[in-house]
């Protein structure tokens, strides 16, 4: 008997091409690069929120977390803004993330857990040094909990003059194997852990959404992960 696709069931996006092009790659290789993946509405929708967001809305992006937060203008000078489901276009990228979410732990078993995500502002002259978005550890304590990482853009006829390029690295090499360029509904996605990655200083406005899939330590009364 065939059953009709139910949101219920645990195959419901089972065969979505980009969820299944994603999962294989970072299978075989840890990290994903998509150009044009964000379904066209959900971008535009997006793209929409961003153009009618003022500078003064996107505050300086800090470096850690917590008591350890700090801002640092020497590794990034982006501004951002947390998504919190505010709007409808925020709805609609949780909604999706959350699909994308359910399909890498059915498929890789990767328990991910919750997701958090902001808009990130680069002005021209903004950058962000190479960095990972985690820290490796077993348990995964002292550090964010970060499994994977979600990057999005929203950058309509950028440009090889635009720079701002999506450096990304092999663990152990010093020249990236990669340079993404943040076009409209470009999508990457990699382990937080393994990919070390830049953000080139941008020659222009540069906008993109970058989230991170965790998952679960609480322990006792000790609320993980935290903000
Ligand atoms: C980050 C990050 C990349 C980008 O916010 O950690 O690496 O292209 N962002 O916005
Ligand atoms: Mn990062």
């Amino acid at each position: 008997m065939q059953l009709a696709p139910s949101p219920l069931r645990g195959d419901f996006d089972g065969d979505d091409p980009l969820f299944s092009q994603i999962a294989d790659d970072l299978r075989s290789q840890g990290w994903s690069v998509i150009p044009n993946a964000l379904p066209p509405v959900l971008a535009e929708q997006l793209h929409a929120q961003i153009l009618g967001m003022s500078e003064e809305q996107f505050s300086p992006a800090g470096v850690g977390r917590s008591a350890d937060f700090t801002l640092n203008p020497f590794v990034r000078r982006d501004g951002i803004l947390w998504i919190e489901g505010k709007t409808e276009a925020e709805k609609d990228w949780l909604q999706w993330s959350n699909r994308l979410r359910l399909f890498l732990n059915r498929r890789l078993f990767l328990g991910l857990f919750s997701f958090e995500s902001h808009f990130a502002h680069y002005p021209p002259g903004a950058f962000y040094r190479k960095h990972v978005d985690a820290f490796r550890g077993n348990p995964r304590q002292d550090t964010t909990n970060r499994v994977l990482s979600v990057v999005a853009y929203f950058n309509p006829g950028w440009l090889p003059e635009d720079g701002g390029e999506l450096a990304l690295y092999q663990e152990t090499e010093t020249e990236p194997f990669l340079n993404v360029t943040p076009a409209f509904g470009t999508l990457v996605v990699f382990l937080s852990e393994e990919v070390p990655h830049e953000v080139r200083p941008a020659h222009r406005h540069r906008y993109s959404i970058a989230g991170w899939y965790r998952v679960n330590n609480s322990v006792g009364d000790h609320i993980d992960p935290p903000r």
